[in-house]
């Protein structure tokens, strides 16, 4: 059967941008491809394929009740597969193109599989800001879920190689679309209750929502019960156990800096040297891919990551420090 090929060792396709047509005919036939979006790289397939959506929990080994989020290439197209609120549209006409996820109930008759939306009743919207993104979802058409394109419980991809060291052999073709601007991935808006949520800090700051909607509550400072089945307490994890708000290195450890880097370190990853969040968040992931490899490789036993203050961006880049920091027995799947 040819969905079973996805879980034995195929041939990953290395697709350029010229070979968008390619890309959307391997979506509709079902199959897995990972492309860039200004956050992260995602695994896409068809969300109205149930077995495609299936072929996704299998490659990234995720827990079946973690939901995903469908792509579109506009709010138009967008809104027809869920119940939009005024609010909704309002947020829509703002931050999309761009990194904002919300979730919204599932319109009457939607056609996306349960398995997408983890058989909730809502399901999470977004439109990326990527011109080859846009160009795949708009030539597909319809909805595409993929949540980021890594092993479940790994750090998100921001190059195509990152997606090629986890899923080669695993999915029909990744495109590779350069390295992803905004290096985190959406923030995750619940719009479906009646108040909003904030149910994932991201590339779009706290404070650039509330300007537009005022104050609102934030689950994910409840760590102890996860409102959204993706908040993990132990997730983003490099191999290398991280230590945080480092005012020193010791020699066996690797260093993450933000602003001068502390001199005694072996092995450096400037996130930012003039302290710039949005220039941090841009380089966190690949930052946390080279000092693990490179770290291990060194016979290091530990990162050790400067301070980040945690205004703007920097929320949301504590936000998943602190899960790749936080003790591996304590994974909550
Ligand atoms: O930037 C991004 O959002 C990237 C790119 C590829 O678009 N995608 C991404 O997907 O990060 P993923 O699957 O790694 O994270 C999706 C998050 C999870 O925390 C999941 O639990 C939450 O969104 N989510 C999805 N649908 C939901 C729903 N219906 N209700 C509550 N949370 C939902
Ligand atoms: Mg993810």
């Amino acid at each position: 059967m040819a969905r079973r090929g996805q879980e034995e060792a195929v041939i990953t396709e290395r697709l350029t941008p010229s070979d968008i047509a390619e890309a959307a005919a391997l979506l509709r036939a079902g199959k897995l491809v990972s492309f860039g979006t200004e956050t992260v790289y995602g695994l896409g397939a068809d969300a109205c394929n149930a077995d495609a959506v299936a072929a996704i929990y299998a490659a990234k080994g995720r827990p079946s009740f973690n939901p995903l989020i469908c792509h579109f290439a506009d709010a138009q197209t967008a809104f027809r597969y869920v119940a939009a609120t005024p609010l909704a549209e309002k947020l829509a006409a703002k931050f999309w193109p761009g990194p904002l996820t919300l979730v919204l109930p599932r319109a009457k008759d939607c056609p996306v599989s349960q398995l997408a939306g983890a058989g909730l009743p809502t399901l999470a919207v977004r439109v990326p800001a990527h011109r080859l993104a846009h160009k795949l979802l708009h030539e597909f058409g319809g909805p595409v879920a993929a949540p980021s394109a890594n092993r479940s419980g790994r750090m998100s991809p921001t190059l195509a190689a990152h997606v090629l060291a986890e899923l080669d052999g695993r999915i029909a073709a990744v495109l590779d679309s350069g390295p992803c601007a905004v290096g985190l991935e959406s923030t995750v808006l619940d719009l479906s209750g009646p108040a909003p949520v904030l149910l994932r800090p991201g590339g779009v700051s706290v404070e650039a929502l509330e300007a537009e909607i005022g104050p609102f509550v934030r689950a994910m400072e409840n760590n102890s019960a996860p409102v959204s089945p993706g908040m993990l307490l132990s997730h983003y994890a490099p191999t290398l156990p991280l230590r945080l708000n480092a005012a020193s290195v010791a020699p066996d450890e690797a260093l993450l800096a933000f602003g001068p880097a502390l001199e005694e370190a072996k092995l450096v990853f400037q996130l930012s040297e003039r302290k710039n969040l949005t220039e941090a968040a841009a380089h966190l992931f690949e930052a946390l891919h080279v000092l693990d490899a490179e770290g291990t490789r060194l016979g290091l036993v530990r990162i050790a990551v400067m301070p980040i203050p945690i205004n703007g961006l920097g929320l949301a880049i504590n936000d998943r420090l602190t899960r790749a920091a936080a003790p591996r027995d304590k994974k909550v799947i």
